[in-house]
Formats: structure tokens, C-alpha cells, sequence
């Protein structure tokens, strides 16, 4: 393998994306390949520094915009730093979270609209965009149950209203659609192992790999 790869996983609270991105990272590495594992909000010392305040302070903090703008802040950081260097040496990179998150938590969620999320990112990273994206889509009540059982302090979006959560699923779903070539909504209701074979699906017949 030569060529870097950047795989990302989107979806609401409690979908289910860190479990799933854990056991492909242990699957591509099983199979030999250089491969590292990040995530957004954070992914590098500077960028999880923004992520703090970004989900442990209270839910209504900030303008949407400023809030849009810690974001992109943070990715900046992240990119440079830690997905461009993987990348350009060849590494796959499997990232939880990303852009799409962006526009469905600032864009659908808080009422930004796609426009000015999608600008800033044209701004700062041109045409960047993931080669696969898996978009976990599940009833909000389900995902939300499921980070109560896990408990973490991490939780200012899990704290927004459930109205704020049936956007973000709305505009992942939206996101999917309009961006057909490099999205795949799995069912994320499914149980673990059986969301996971799919996952695997998805990347062996994205890149033609045989993983297990
Ligand atoms: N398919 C599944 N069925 C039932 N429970 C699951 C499933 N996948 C993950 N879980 C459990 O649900 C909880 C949330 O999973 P996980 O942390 O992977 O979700 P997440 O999408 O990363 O959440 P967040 O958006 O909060 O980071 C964990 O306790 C995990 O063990
Ligand atoms: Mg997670």
C-alpha cells in the first residue's frame, strides 16, 4: 500500500462510531496496513485543547457561529498536524467525526445552513473530503440511551434538546444523499457484530480489500 486512504465515521450520539471505528483500526492493522486512528473534535494536542470547551461546557456558550468557527479552528489544527502527515506517508487514516459533523450539528442542528459551513470549509481545505464515509443512522432515543449507560463528562451535545438530535439525523441523512460518492448510510440499530460485518462490507468493496 502506498497510496493513504482517509476513511470517516458520522453519525448522531451514541451511534455507535467509536466502537466500529476501533475494530476497523484493529482490522487494517491486522491486514498490515499502516494505519492511524483520530478523532474531531481534537485529534492533535492543540486541536483537543478546543475540544474541552467544546463538549464539556454548558449547551448555549456561544453563537452558533463562534461555535462553527471553534470547530474549524480545531480542524485546521488537526489536519495540518496529524491527517495530511499520515496521509502524505501513506498511512489510512480512520477518523470519528469530521466535516459532515460540522454541517449537521452547525449547519442542520443550530440553524447555520449548509452555505457557511460548506464555504469555510472550501476556504480553509479546497476540495479535501474523505475517500469513504460511514454514516451510523439510528432512532435519537436509542443512541441517546446508549451514551446514558456509557456515562461520560463529554456530554454538552448529549445535553442539547431532542429536537436539536432529530436534526442532526435529518441532515445526516441529507448529507448522504447529496454526496452519494463517498457516503454509506449503515443501520446502526443493528447489534454490534452485525453493524461491524457491514462496515467491513463497505471498505473491502470501496478500496478491494478482503478484510474480516
Ligand atoms: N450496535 C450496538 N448495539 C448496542 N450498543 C452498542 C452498539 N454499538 C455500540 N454500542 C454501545 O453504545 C455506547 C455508545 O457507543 P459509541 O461510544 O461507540 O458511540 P459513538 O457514536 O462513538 O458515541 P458519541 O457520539 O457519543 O461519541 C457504548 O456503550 C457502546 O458499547
Ligand atoms: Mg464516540
Amino acid at each position: 500500500m502506498t497510496e493513504g486512504r482517509f476513511i470517516t465515521f458520522e453519525g448522531g450520539e451514541g451511534a455507535g462510531k467509536s466502537t466500529q471505528l476501533n475494530r476497523l483500526r484493529d482490522a487494517l492493522k491486522q491486514a498490515g496496513v499502516d494505519v492511524v486512528r483520530t478523532r474531531e473534535p481534537g485529534g492533535s494536542p492543540a486541536a483537543e485543547e478546543i475540544r474541552t470547551m467544546l463538549v464539556s461546557r454548558e449547551t448555549h456558550c456561544w453563537a452558533p457561529e463562534t461555535e462553527l468557527l471553534l470547530h474549524c479552528a480545531a480542524r485546521f489544527e488537526h489536519v495540518a498536524s496529524v491527517v495530511n502527515p499520515a496521509l502524505m506517508r501513506g498511512a489510512w487514516v480512520v477518523c470519528d467525526r469530521f466535516h459532515d459533523s460540522t454541517v449537521a450539528y452547525q449547519g442542520y442542528g443550530h440553524g447555520l445552513g449548509t452555505d457557511m459551513v460548506d464555504r469555510l470549509h472550501q476556504m480553509l481545505f479546497g476540495a479535501f473530503q474523505p475517500d469513504l464515509t460511514l454514516i451510523l443512522d439510528l432512532p435519537v432515543d436509542v443512541g441517546l440511551e446508549r451514551t446514558q449507560v456509557r456515562g461520560s463528562s463529554e456530554d454538552r451535545y448529549e445535553r442539547m434538546a431532542i429536537e436539536f438530535h432529530e436534526r442532526l439525523r435529518y441532515g445526516f441523512l441529507k448529507i448522504a444523499e447529496q454526496n452519494s460518492d463517498r457516503c454509506v448510510v449503515l443501520d446502526a440499530a443493528k447489534d454490534e457484530d452485525h453493524v461491524y460485518r457491514d462496515v467491513i462490507e463497505c471498505v473491502n468493496a470501496c478500496f478491494s480489500l478482503a478484510l474480516d
